[in-house]
């Protein structure tokens, strides 16, 4: 269990995608939830994201796994970093790590990416459109924070693959030892030089832009057949100057995109289906031989704990909601059994005792499919 040592309130009000800060000692005795080893074990796996940077020479180079075991057999001791995404997916006691920033929306969150740096490792100088919090577990390393970027760093692109700019100057620059934490919001430089053979954990939160949300729109418009109506301008007058787009006809096409935009309904539902999507694989089983619905009445009636799939996103947009969202799909609840909904979206695990109440038949059916999907399993 990690208990940290800020009040989330204040740290929103004061920090949060407003500045950079380090806070020693976030987190008193701070141990690894995961060592060196099983970071490397994990980069062997195909389903789970990770590189191996290194900058020996001063020659960058990027290598995307999954790894080779014997890959792991001769490393050099200095001037490299294995950096493994959503560990927190694989490994539950990395997952414990999320625990403490409860209060930030799970909606917003990405991922526990852990890395293990040797001496003198990291990825370089380098911007991330994220809020990221990076808490520094053994070992030691030096972090450099700039001011924020209005467009006056430099991009390059090192070893093929690394996003890194080319310097800036310190607004923080401090050593992070074991508990201390740093948090990054976007657009604000960074490079973290390492001292001592470091593990560090970052917790990132999306910070989705208006051009991923509006390509992303267009993408659920086309899924689901919605807009596939063409331009209507039966009074089209005839034009003196053929090359003009007429104010009339530019205020029908301007309608049509106002459209598509203007029905709540559409719009509510593509926020909550595209933030309830994970961006990295999870360890997801689905139930072979699948659940009846007889065999999932039996599970509420008994004393059975409901543990959520490692990662999953799961959400819904009122307080009245009957739907929820879960891993980018929408999935209704009887409006009698609302209750249940924070049970599945609030909570990592709950019991059927929790429930207290027979649940209606489409509320059933909808956790007979979360749990045949893999989502929910019985613990
Ligand atoms: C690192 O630990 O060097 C990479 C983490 C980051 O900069 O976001
Ligand atoms: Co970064």
């Amino acid at each position: 269990m990690f208990t940290l040592n800020i009040n989330i309130a204040e740290f929103l009000e004061t920090y949060w995608q407003k500045k950079p800060v380090v806070i020693k000692n976030a987190f008193k005795d701070f141990v690894d939830p995961i060592s060196a080893e099983e970071i490397a074990g994990l980069s062997l796996e195909e389903m789970i994201d990770s590189r191996f940077v290194s900058n020996k020479d001063s020659q960058w180079t990027a290598q995307h796994g999954p790894f080779e075991e014997s890959f792991f057999d001769d490393l050099p001791e200095t001037h490299c970093q294995l950096i493994v995404q959503a560990c927190n997916h694989w490994h539950s006691e990395t997952a414990q790590l999320i625990e403490p920033f409860k209060q930030l929306p799970q909606w917003l969150f990405d991922d526990v990416m852990v890395c293990y740096s040797a001496p003198h490792g990291g990825v370089g100088p380098h911007i991330d459109q994220y809020d990221v919090f990076i808490i520094q577990g053994q070992g030691k390393r030096e972090w450099k924070v700039g001011a924020k970027d209005i467009g006056q760093y430099q991009e390059i692109i090192q070893g093929g693959a690394l996003r890194q700019i080319e310097g800036f100057d310190s607004i923080i620059d401090e050593i992070l030892q074991p508990g201390d934490m740093l948090y990054i919001p976007p657009g604000f430089p960074h490079e973290g030089t390492t001292l001592e053979a470091s593990l560090s954990y970052s917790l990132g939160y999306r910070s989705p832009t208006e051009q991923e949300l509006l390509s992303h729109f267009a993408d659920h418009l086309i899924a689901h057949d919605i807009g596939n109506t063409h331009m209507h301008d039966p009074a089209l007058p005839a034009q003196t100057q053929h090359g003009q787009v007429g104010t009339q006809s530019l205020n029908v096409l301007k309608q049509m995109l106002r459209k598509a935009l203007e029905d709540d309904d559409v719009i509510d539902r593509f926020i909550a289906t595209q933030l309830s999507q994970s961006r990295h694989q999870m360890n997801i089983i689905e139930a072979e031989p699948e659940y009846s619905l007889e065999e999932i009445d039996q599970l509420l009636m008994q004393n059975t704990v409901w543990e959520k799939v490692a990662g999953l996103k799961t959400l819904y947009l009122s307080e009245n909601s009957e739907q929820l969202f879960v891993n980018g799909e929408c999935f209704d609840i009887d409006s009698k059994d609302k209750q249940i909904i924070s049970l599945l979206c609030d909570q990592e695990s709950f019991s059927s005792d929790d429930i207290h109440r027979e649940l209606q038949p489409k509320t059933r059916h909808t956790l007979m499919t979360l749990i045949n999907l893999g989502y929910w399993y019985v613990a």
